[in-house]
Parts: structure tokens; C-alpha cells; sequence
């Protein structure tokens, strides 16, 4: 074999292997970013255990809603994350305080509870290259179909499609599961259907709200309910990471047991 030959071997070899280190390193990164939602994740339990359970079956109601709709993996991960980490702007000891206070609250503490998407954005911010539409879909978990929600007033499809389901989410956990911190109690699941066609084109996605009655995604979300109900609201598993799209991915060890695939719908 010539010289020139071998010379181009070489650099053959020498860009295949820099790049599998490009790649090695990229995993590295994700894999880390994985990481620091899961302390995150452990952050909130450990802050408060009522929301962290609140956001593991606000993320289980936001994912039935998800696959319902059909879709992709990728936007159904970034609808989990979103709703996994909604709240995380009340990691405060004064706003723990305020939103565990029976009482009504004083305009001050009202207006440092209308703080809490922004607190939380700014929390993920640092987050934004591995996950590029977290802390915009918390920004606007409060925000409501008719513009009249917070902190911007957005409207319509203005709201970041994972807020809309998470808003959905939200309620649908707060009405079925209760606060009862503020003495609420858990409402049935007639209430979590009236609540849902309450908010419909007001508060809530008018198109969401009608898939989320549909009768085979209503039995999906009615399931989820009396699993978190139940003695176990999640299965441990391992918290591998994996990157759809570019985009890093973690499997946290929540994932609930109610996220069977959905019965087929002939009629789609
Ligand atoms: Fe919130």
C-alpha cells in the first residue's frame, strides 16, 4: 500500500474516533442535565412530599392526555417534564408556608403565589439547552384559554401546548385528589368531569377538555385516579437516560403503573 494511501487511512481514523469522542462527551452532558432533574425531582419531595406527590399524578393525567393526542415521544417527554416541574417555583420556605396556610391569603402572599411559574422558569432556565421548552410550558401553567390567566395573559394557542395539558392536569388533580392542607376534600369523579367541562374554553383548551371525555381517555384518566389512590402510586425503575431527538431524556423512577397504551378507538 503507498504512503498516501496510508495517510489517508489515517485520517480516516483519526475523525471517526474524535468523533466518537464528540459523541461519548454528548452523553456525558445529557446524561449529567438527566441528573440534575432528578435531584431536582428528589429536592421537591424532600421540601415538601404533598407536591411531590401532586406532580407525579399531575405528570400521569398530563401523559395520558399526551399519548390521547397522539403525540410524538419526544413532545410527550417535554409534557411529562413540564408537569413534573410546574411547581418547582414554591421550593420556598415562605411560599411552603402559603400554600400550606388554611387560612385566606393577604395580598402580599397572593402576590408572591402569582410569582411562583416565574420563579420556577427561572429555576430550569439553566437547563434550557438540554430541554428547550421547560421552563417556557412552566411560565405558563396558570395562563388560561381566554387570556384572562398569569403571569402574561396569554391566550389561546398563544399557551404552550404542555401548559394546556398540564392545566388540565393541575385541576384535574386538585378537584379528584383534594387540598388537604386546606381542608378540601377529595372530590369524586363526577366532580373531576364538572370541572373539566367548566373550564372548557375558559380556563381549559376547548379541543383538550373534549378529548379528555373521550370514554376510552376519561377511563384512562379515571384509572389513574384510583391508582393514585391506591397503596402504590409508582414503580421504581432505573433511572437510565436516553436521548430522543437530540434531546436528553431520563426514565424516572415515578412512572406510574396507570400508563397502559389506550385501548385502540376504531373509529380513528
Ligand atoms: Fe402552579
Amino acid at each position: 500500500m503507498s504512503r498516501s494511501r496510508f495517510f489517508v487511512i489515517g485520517v480516516l481514523a483519526g475523525l471517526a474516533a474524535a468523533r466518537q469522542r464528540r459523541a461519548r462527551q454528548q452523553r456525558r452532558l445529557e446524561r449529567m442535565a438527566a441528573a440534575a432533574l432528578e435531584v431536582l425531582l428528589n429536592a421537591i419531595d424532600a421540601n415538601d412530599r404533598q407536591t411531590g406527590a401532586h406532580v407525579r399524578r399531575v405528570a400521569t393525567y398530563a401523559l395520558v392526555l399526551a399519548r390521547a393526542a397522539r403525540l410524538p415521544a419526544h413532545a410527550r417527554r417535554s409534557v411529562e417534564r413540564v408537569a413534573l416541574f410546574h411547581d418547582v417555583g414554591k421550593i420556598d420556605a415562605a411560599m411552603y408556608d402559603i400554600v400550606h396556610e388554611a387560612s385566606e391569603l393577604s395580598p402580599k402572599e397572593r402576590a408572591l403565589v402569582l410569582m411562583h411559574p416565574l420563579r420556577g422558569a427561572q429555576v430550569l432556565r439553566p437547563l434550557s439547552a438540554f430541554y428547550p421548552d421547560l421552563a417556557e410550558g412552566v411560565l405558563s401553567h396558570h395562563e388560561r384559554w381566554d387570556g384572562t390567566g398569569y403571569p402574561r395573559g396569554l391566550r389561546g394557542e398563544e399557551i404552550p401546548l404542555a401548559a394546556r395539558i398540564v392545566a388540565i392536569a393541575d385541576t384535574y388533580d386538585v378537584v379528584t385528589h383534594g387540598r388537604r392542607y386546606r381542608g378540601e376534600g377529595r372530590g369524586s369523579l363526577a366532580d373531576g368531569r364538572s370541572a373539566l367541562r367548566a373550564g372548557r374554553g375558559t380556563q381549559f383548551d376547548p379541543a383538550l377538555v373534549d378529548l379528555a371525555l373521550e370514554p376510552r381517555v376519561l377511563a384512562a384518566l379515571e384509572g389513574a385516579v384510583r391508582t393514585s389512590h391506591g397503596p402504590r402510586i409508582w414503580r421504581r425503575e432505573s433511572g437510565r437516560s436516553r436521548t430522543v431527538s437530540g434531546v436528553p431524556d431520563i426514565t424516572f423512577r415515578w412512572r406510574s403503573e396507570a400508563l397502559e397504551p389506550l385501548p385502540r378507538d376504531p373509529g380513528r
